[in-house]
């Protein structure tokens, strides 16, 4: 073969998912290996609003590994991605050793180089590292020939990216092993099941940086005895009622066990000292806005759930949308004349009667929220076939426009 050809890197570009836990984990019992002490279950967001892309390349011609995020290099040292990293090269060897003839493995002893960026803004306080993980993981091992089970790799990264390697509703069963090859996320639904199911991210306007999941599940691991109790005694009952409640598509019971789950969820930070306060005051009046939206319909139609931060995310089923929307903006006027309040999938506008506006009664709060992506449930991670969009040029560096 010519030199220069084999000089030729290979290139993968694939994207992945956010997702969102409607029965959160917080907590580890190993911290390195990344292993929860209770189970989770997430709905995955569709891509076509929120998504992760990442191109890996590799050449013998590399130097060192190196990687790119949203158009920044970071430092390749990183601990989990160098767990991701390391468990993607020893899985390829594992199958050049067990002689699978369908590897190549001239590239196993190759450096990469990583490049990744987001469609959506890091301030939207989305969990990007999940997207970013799951995206990393799936494009490195679409590089170097693995195949089968990979959120095991992921969960390594950071443990809520191993539910994003799945797309609709996905579980991450806890296990029970040492070594974690049971901790594996498993899909309990796809994407297509619950077609009618709305996603509204509602981006609160921020009042400062919260703590990061990582140390605050720790503290919260050291310190509060509701944690405790709650991975116990209350996540094993509660994932057998949410997947039941997700597979009959019984919208009320769904509602009421994200709510529930995102409570305890808080009332467990509450409980940790010193506490962690993720919720701001516009978090509480859309927690508010919520129940007095479903009592006066004396239904629950719309369930909300909150992480590591203010934002809320809204779950309503399509018809209930228009109105909902347009309650929201009428209780949290926005700054702009609502032209760029709604992003994502389109709502029809819908009026909003007296009788409700009196039913919900909540004072206005002005610019509370910056704006709303409206989404759904979409698919798990996907190679872009397309070679125009590779982010890293034939060698090997960023692409300039990003
Ligand atoms: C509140 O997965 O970000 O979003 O494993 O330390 O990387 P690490 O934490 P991370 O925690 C997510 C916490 C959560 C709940 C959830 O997604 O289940």
């Amino acid at each position: 073969m010519p030199e220069n050809n084999m000089d030729k890197p290979k290139i993968v570009t694939c994207t992945a998912p956010v997702n969102i836990a409607v029965i959160k984990y917080w907590g580890k019992r190993n911290e390195e290996l990344i292993l929860p002490i209770n189970s989770s279950l997430s709905v995955t967001l569709h891509q076509d609003q929120l998504k992760t892309t990442t191109t890996v390349a590799t050449s013998r011609s590399f130097q060192e590994d190196r990687i790119w995020l949203n158009g920044k290099e970071e430092d390749i040292t990183h601990p989990r991605l160098q767990s991701c990293l390391r468990e993607i090269r020893r899985l390829a060897r594992k199958r050049r050793n067990d002689g699978d003839p369908s590897l190549d493995s001239t590239g196993l002893s190759h450096k990469v180089h990583i490049c990744s960026v987001n469609n959506f803004p890091t301030a939207a306080g989305l969990a990007s590292s999940a997207a970013g993980f799951a995206c990393l993981v799936y494009t490195l091992a679409r590089v170097f020939g693995v195949e089968g089970e990979l959120s095991g790799i992921a969960r390594q990264g950071s443990g809520s990216a191993c539910r994003s390697m799945y797309g609709g509703f996905v579980q991450w069963i806890m296990g029970e092993k040492e070594d974690g090859k049971d901790s594996l996320a498993q899909q309990v639904e796809p994407q297509t099941h619950w077609p009618e199911l709305r996603i509204l991210v509602v981006v609160a306007s921020a009042e400062r940086k919260p703590v990061g999941s990582t140390s605050g599940m720790q503290t919260s691991v050291r310190t509060s005895c509701l944690l405790k109790h709650r991975a116990q005694s209350v996540v094993p009952e509660r994932m057998v009622e949410m997947i039941d409640a997700v597979r009959r598509k019984d919208f009320p019971a769904f509602a009421e066990l994200t709510m529930k789950d995102s409570n305890q969820f808080h009332a467990t930070c509450l409980d940790t000292y010193p506490p962690i306060f993720y919720l701001s005051r516009v978090s509480h009046q859309v927690i508010s806005l919520v129940h007095r939206y479903n009592k006066h319909y004396g239904e629950t139609r719309v369930a909300y759930t909150f992480d590591a931060g203010p934002n809320a995310v809204i779950f309503t089923l399509e018809q209930h949308v228009p109105e909902f929307v347009q309650a929201v903006q009428h209780f949290f006027p926005p700054d702009t004349n609502g032209e760029d309040f709604i992003k994502g999938l389109p709502v029809s506008h819908a009026a909003l009667s007296e009788e409700l506006k009196r039913g919900i009664g909540l004072e206005p709060m002005a610019k509370g929220i910056n704006y709303i992506i409206s989404t759904k449930a979409g698919p798990g991670p996907c190679v872009v076939e397309d070679p125009t969009q590779h982010l890293l040029l034939s060698d090997g560096l960023p692409k300039k426009t990003m």
